[in-house]
């Protein structure tokens, strides 16, 4: 392992085989009986970014130039605007399975919060799969828990019976609309108008509902395109001219069976409705003809939102493993 790891300038093809080796390798440890993505989704993930994300990377390898580890740095905000350096950060780390306790994670996680501090960043947040390795290690340097959160797994094949009448439930005073990728001209201004609505989500995470920001939104649209990935939306429009409510389920488009659910919220106005449980489930009426081959959804929940979960346990998902969101704070120069 080279004694000041420097983050990679230009990857190289062989720099995303190695990259996918510790991935690979790490996942199928980490989490046995689940899919691994393909190397052409791993490799997307790290050269397709959005303008308002700066990645930075580092790619470790062992005396026999074999693979050994990966750290991910994101920063994003104005950090990645090249306006300021103050934006929210945070990282992945991954050490290969044959590698781990010779404190190459801990070397790694010096070298980050050491690059995240220079660019400017208050703190830097990291998630691990509860009960691993990861939590242990997050925990014994300095990064207090913020956020609990249930991985789930849909099959399409076991979503319950009565899940495909809900679509036809009638909602009075509310109509679904669907579209694929960028929000349609005509119904631009309801869905910022939605977004600007929305609280702003605790603790700033990205999952069950949290990108409450119109900008990241559109983004997260073209994104996908580029990726070659499609996203699709659900939405509950109100008989007023609101968008009430919206749910996004990410399509890969490298062939893989397995869809991500990205964001699902209510504006409050129109909360009690049961509009979430409506438009998730006219979500899954859609999803076998718009990717016939598709075996399974995967998604994540704060604990806190108790909602959520009980909607997504009521369309069938099941839990898949549970995470823990840390934070650091970092000093500031
Ligand atoms: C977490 C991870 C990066 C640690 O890498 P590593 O190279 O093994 O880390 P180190 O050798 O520097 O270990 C540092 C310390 O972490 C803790 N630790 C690491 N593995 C542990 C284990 N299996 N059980 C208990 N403590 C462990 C220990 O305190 C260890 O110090 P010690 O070996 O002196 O007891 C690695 O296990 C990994 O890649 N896990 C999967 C991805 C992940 O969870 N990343 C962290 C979130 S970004």
């Amino acid at each position: 392992m080279p004694a000041n790891p420097s983050p990679l300038a230009a990857p190289t093809a062989e720099d995303h085989r190695a990259w996918y080796h510790v991935q690979s390798a790490a996942l199928a440890h980490d989490r046995p009986g689940e899919p691994v993505p393909s190397q052409a989704a791993v490799r997307a993930g790290l050269t397709t970014t959005g303008s308002r994300r700066q990645l930075v990377l580092w790619l470790l390898r062992g005396s026999g130039d074999e693979p050994v580890a990966t750290a991910v740095l994101r920063l994003s905000g104005t950090a990645a605007d090249g306006s300021g350096t103050d934006g929210p950060a945070d990282v992945q780390m991954t050490v290969h399975p044959a590698h781990r306790r010779l404190g190459t994670g801990s070397r790694l996680l010096a070298t980050v919060t050491e690059a995240a501090t220079a660019a400017g960043c208050a703190s830097l947040a990291a998630e691990a799969v509860s009960g691993t390795p990861g939590e242990g290690f997050l925990a014994t340097r300095d990064f207090v828990p913020v956020t609990r959160l249930t991985w789930q797994r849909l099959a399409l094949d076991d979503i319950p019976d009565p899940v495909g009448k809900l679509p036809d439930v009638p909602h009075p005073g509310y109509r679904l609309t669907a579209w694929e990728g960028a929000v349609p001209d005509t119904l631009t201004d309801g869905f910022l108008g939605a977004l600007r609505a929305l609280p702003t989500p605790a603790a700033g995470l990205d999952t069950g509902g949290c990108r409450w920001d119109p900008a990241a939104v559109h983004e997260a649209a073209e994104l996908a395109a580029r990726r070659g990935d499609r996203l699709l939306t659900v939405a509950a429009l109100h008989d007023g001219g609101d968008v009430a409510g919206y749910t996004t389920v990410l399509l890969p488009g490298d062939g893989a069976r397995r869809a991500q659910q990205h964001d699902t919220a209510v504006v409050p106005a129109h909360r009690g409705h049961g509009l979430g449980l409506w438009m998730k489930a006219e979500m899954l009426r859609r999803l076998p003809a718009v990717q016939p081959d598709l075996a399974e959804i995967h998604t994540c929940v704060p604990d806190d939102n108790r909602h959520l979960l009980a909607v997504n346990t009521s369309l069938g998902f099941r839990p898949l493993r549970r995470t823990v969101r840390f934070r650091l704070r970092l000093r500031r120069r």
